[in-house]
Formats: C-alpha cells, structure tokens, sequence
C-alpha cells in the first residue's frame, strides 16, 4: 500500500498525485435550460485535502460555471504539498479537464476561473453587491473556520463567507481536522445557527469506493447537491434487500 502522508515531501506527493494528473474522467451534464450556468466563490484554506478543490473547480468549470477562487496563504502551501501546484491557474488546478479542452475553450474556462488575492478584502467578493450562488470552503482549517464563526473579515476568504451568510446564501464549509475539539465543535455550532452548513470531508464506505478517485468524488457529490448542481458523482445510497 502507498503511503500518503505527503507534508514534509513534496516530490512524493506530485509522484503520487493521481488526482492532479489523469483527465477528466466523466463527461459533464450538459449545459440546458435546466442546468445554466451559475455562479460561485470557492476558499481554499490551509487543511489537508487540496484534491477535494481541485476536483470541484473542474466539475463546476466543466459544466460551464463561473468560479471565484480565493486562497489563503496555507491554502497555497497545501496546494503545493499534495499536488505540486506552484502557480495557481487553470492548467495547475485542473489539468484533466485542462488537457481535454480546445483553444478556444481553455480561454474560455481560464475567463471563468477569477483568482483574488486573499490580502485584498477590496475585492468583488467581500461585496454583498456581488451576487452569487453559494460559496464553499474546501478545505475548511480550523483557523478559517474560527475566523469566520467570529465574524472575522481580516482576509478576503473570511470576508467572504462572513458576507455571503450576511446575505443569506449557501456557506458550506469542508472542514478537515480530527479529533475536533470543543472549539471547533462550538464554532461549528456558530456557523450552523448563522445559516452555513457544516459538509466535513466525511466518505461514507456504504458504494464501495476502489479508489481515492471515488472517496473524494463522495464528499464533492455531497456538496455539489447542496449547491444544487447536477452531477453523476457516486453519493447516493440505494436501498437493497438484506439477502
Ligand atoms: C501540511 C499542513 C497540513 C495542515 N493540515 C491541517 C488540517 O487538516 N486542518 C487544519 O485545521 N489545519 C491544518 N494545518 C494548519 C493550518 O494550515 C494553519 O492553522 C493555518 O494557520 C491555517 O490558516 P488559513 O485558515 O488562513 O489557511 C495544516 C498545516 C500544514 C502546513
């Protein structure tokens, strides 16, 4: 079995990065009446779990949504660490679903991928005024979680999120941390009674995942439905007679 603990060794963790080097693998719902395109703010922070972003933004972009990605400054360090990434772009973060466009279309998704400085809380996001779907924040660390149940706006990520509760939009917050502490636990509560939802990268072992692959698509299918965007990730259970 490979070992995956990648902190202290980043060459190991591009050499093990499956996520960050395969393509695309699932063709998208296609873009309908039913399904236009929509809207979102996506935070990454410093926790573990740099594929689960990664994944999200292709999905979203792949469906033809717009992005607005933030990333702290540990966000970046992880990102680093677990997938290699030095510059964040279109073809770093989703370099599947890169490979597998045209010209014409990765100008297009790279128009639609818009990365702000976390350090600029000036930024379109930190406004009520900009509407949007629904913002996650994959991973979720301890600290931003903290930082957003105090109503803390110090960096645009928090700002961000301390806004879309404000105007009463989806928050859903990926946080990664085990044990949690009655710190995290109270702040979580904070959250969940100020309107956000609490999506912890959680896999459920009930589909018979075969792959990291297929872990990770759980908890993105997860939130995907709560963004309310269609997807045939594998999340749902199905109900089977005990034999
Ligand atoms: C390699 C690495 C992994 C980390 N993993 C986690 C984690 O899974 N969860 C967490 O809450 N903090 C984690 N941390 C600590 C946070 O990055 C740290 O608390 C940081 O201040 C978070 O700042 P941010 O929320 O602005 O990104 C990790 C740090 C490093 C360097």
């Amino acid at each position: 079995m490979k070992c995956l603990h990648t902190e202290s060794n980043p060459d190991a963790a591009r050499e093990q990065s499956t996520v960050s080097k395969r393509p695309a693998k699932k063709t998208p719902p296609t873009r309908t009446a039913a399904n236009p395109p929509r809207r979102f703010v996506v935070g990454v922070s410093g926790a573990s779990g740099a594929w689960y972003a990664q994944r999200l933004l292709a999905i979203l972009l792949e469906q033809g949504h717009e992005v607005h990605l933030v990333v702290s400054d540990y966000g970046k360090r992880l990102l680093f660490d677990e997938s290699g990434i030095k510059t964040i772009d279109l073809e770093s973060m989703c370099p599947g679903f890169y490979k597998s466009l045209s010209a014409t279309q990765r100008a297009d998704a790279t128009r639609r991928l818009v990365l702000h400085p976390n350090k600029d809380v000036g930024a379109v996001i930190a406004s009520g005024s900009f509407l949007h779907d629904g913002m996650v924040v994959i991973p979720c660390s301890s600290s931003s979680l903290g930082a957003i149940a105090t109503g803390s706006g110090s960096n645009l990520l928090t700002r961000a999120a301390m806004v879309t509760l404000k105007e009463r939009r989806p928050l859903i917050i990926c946080h990664r941390e085990m044990p949690l502490n009655l710190i995290d636990i109270r702040n979580m509560e904070t959250l969940a009674l100020a309107g956000a939802t609490i999506c912890s990268p959680n896999p459920g072992f009930y589909l018979l995942p075969k792959s990291i692959d297929d872990i990770i698509d759980f908890t993105v299918g997860k939130v995907l439905d709560l963004l309310k965007v269609d997807h045939d990730l594998k999340t749902r259970w199905e109900h089977h007679d005990a034999e």
